[in-house]
């Protein structure tokens, strides 16, 4: 991996890296290597591709290991200032544009665009100025740089005027927001964000749903695409990983445990998940609630394994949300339990080993988000499942496009509707689930994280 300046032919930019750190009592710093698509993407190309990953410090153990100079090779992290980091990040990208491209603003009341959100934007610029700059100083002539996500949308613009000879592309893990919801972003900021994005020779998407609402923003509000180009790329699990990873021993401890929280014979509906409005968590719950309703049969017979990982902590709504999930779940739990049976088992702590140990138990995978760029879950289960699953899948998650045909799909605001499709899911024989499991598990693995990089790198070069 590259390590001196000017050297680097292939750079990711995203604002999570792939290594964290934590200071220990003692003051030694402890590195943890994340696992995710872009990880094992980018592994791929390995050492002889002189790749080097720019990352912001998102820590305060991150920080100390910039000021120290620790870090892993072909990694280099960013040490922008913490109260500019929480600005762009908080403010504008997991607030403003996150919930704009999930269309989650309950707009009686929001957004407000004040003078609070024009600092905060400020930030954003300053923060996107500090990668178009590591990333200038790093690339070697004619390289290819690959940015990812709403974090970083102005970087493509800013690089390019600092370095013309570079091949840049942008990538976009979530959804594009169609033109009448995005123009609500002011327009000076509208106009910054795409022509931001349009400073990029190719932007590439995740569905060809986000790329035409992208492309009808570019028409609407910047006078068209240009010479940018788009391309679709359907990010697909990492099969050989999962499958691996999820025989490991701890996986295993993990199940036997699990075995016994759910009970002997129980069918098991499995969802995992940050917690994240857009992942539509509390409406999943009140469909299984009503599953139990209306379906007495069930009751004592399936058990609901939820997975809601914290996230995005420091914002308000979101602590208020992961509350409500809480209070759902015992309420479920109240109202249907019995002393030998839990219907809700909820996880609020990352584990995900007990995530990959739920997936190989899972009867039913319940994917509903209200909108999703993506959603590896659905595309995982199926692949680890032992027996096979039923899959339950919002038809507003991308990943609709690719598994519709053999999901059970379901309108993520229809409550009812989502509790009819877990009864047709736990219902379903066991020869059509692993059917269909089998089929899904073929299409979520169609392309592979490496392969889904690469992909994008030889469209930016030729
Ligand atoms: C989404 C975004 C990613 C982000 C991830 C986790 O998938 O597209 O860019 O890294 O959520 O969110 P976090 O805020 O914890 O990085």
């Amino acid at each position: 991996m590259a390590s001196t300046y000017g050297a680097a032919q292939v750079l990711v930019a995203s604002n999570r890296g792939p290594v964290s750190y934590t200071v220990g009592e003692d003051g030694s710093l402890d590195a943890k290597r994340g696992g995710g698509g872009l990880v094992s993407g980018l592994s791929a190309i390995g050492s002889d591709a002189d790749a080097l990953w720019v990352c912001s410090a998102l820590s305060d153990g991150d920080r100390e290991a910039v000021r120290r100079g620790v870090g892993e090779d072909g990694v280099r992290m960013l040490d922008i200032p913490a109260d500019v980091h929480a600005d762009a990040y908080n403010g504008i990208a997991n607030s403003a544009l996150w919930f704009v491209h999930h269309m989650l603003y309950q707009t009686p009341l929001e957004p407000v665009f004040d003078a609070e959100f024009r600092r905060q934007w400020t930030s954003y610029e300053t923060y996107n100025r500090a990668f178009a700059e590591a990333l200038a100083e790093e690339a070697a002539q004619g390289a290819a740089v690959v940015v990812q996500d709403y974090h970083l949308t102005l970087v493509p613009g800013m690089l390019r005027e600092l370095r013309p000879d570079l091949r840049i592309g942008h990538f976009s893990h979530t959804p594009w927001a169609p033109p009448e919801y995005f123009r609500m972003l002011p327009d000076d900021v509208a106009g910054q964000v795409l022509r931001g994005m349009l400073g990029a020779d190719r932007l590439g998407f995740l569905t060809q749903r986000w790329a035409d609402a992208f492309t009808a923003c570019a028409e609407q509000f910047a006078g068209g695409l240009g010479g940018t180009r788009i391309g679709v790329h359907g990010l697909g699990a990492d099969a050989d990983f999962l499958r691996k990873r999820s025989h490991e021993a701890d996986v295993e401890e993990r199940m036997a445990a699990l075995r016994e929280e759910i009970g002997e014979g129980r069918r098991t509906i499995v969802r995992v998940d940050r917690t994240e409005l857009s992942k539509n968590i509390v409406r999943g719950l009140l469909a299984y609630r009503r599953l139990l309703e209306t379906h007495a049969e069930w009751r004592e017979r399936v058990v609901h394994v939820a997975f809601a990982y914290p996230s995005r902590q420091d914002l308000a709504v979101y602590r208020d949300y992961t509350a409500e999930v809480r209070r759902v779940s015992e309420e479920i739990n109240a109202e249907y339990g019995t002393p030998g049976w839990t219907p809700v088992v909820l996880n609020l702590k990352d584990d995900f080993a007990r995530s990959l140990a739920a997936y190989r138990l899972a009867d039913v995978a319940l994917v509903n988000p209200i909108r999703d760029g993506m959603n590896l879950v659905a595309k995982e289960v199926p692949v680890v499942s032992d027996a096979g699953c039923a899959l339950v899948l919002s038809r507003e998650a991308g990943a609709f496009e690719e598994l519709g045909e053999d999901a059970i799909v379901v309108n993520p605001y229809d409550v009812t509707g989502t509790a009819a499709a877990l009864h047709e899911a736990l219902s379903m024989g066991p020869e059509e689930r692993a059917e269909r499991s089998k089929r899904l598990s073929a299409a979520a693995t169609a392309l592979p994280p490496a392969q889904w990089f690469l992909d994008q790198l030889d469209a930016l070069r030729g």
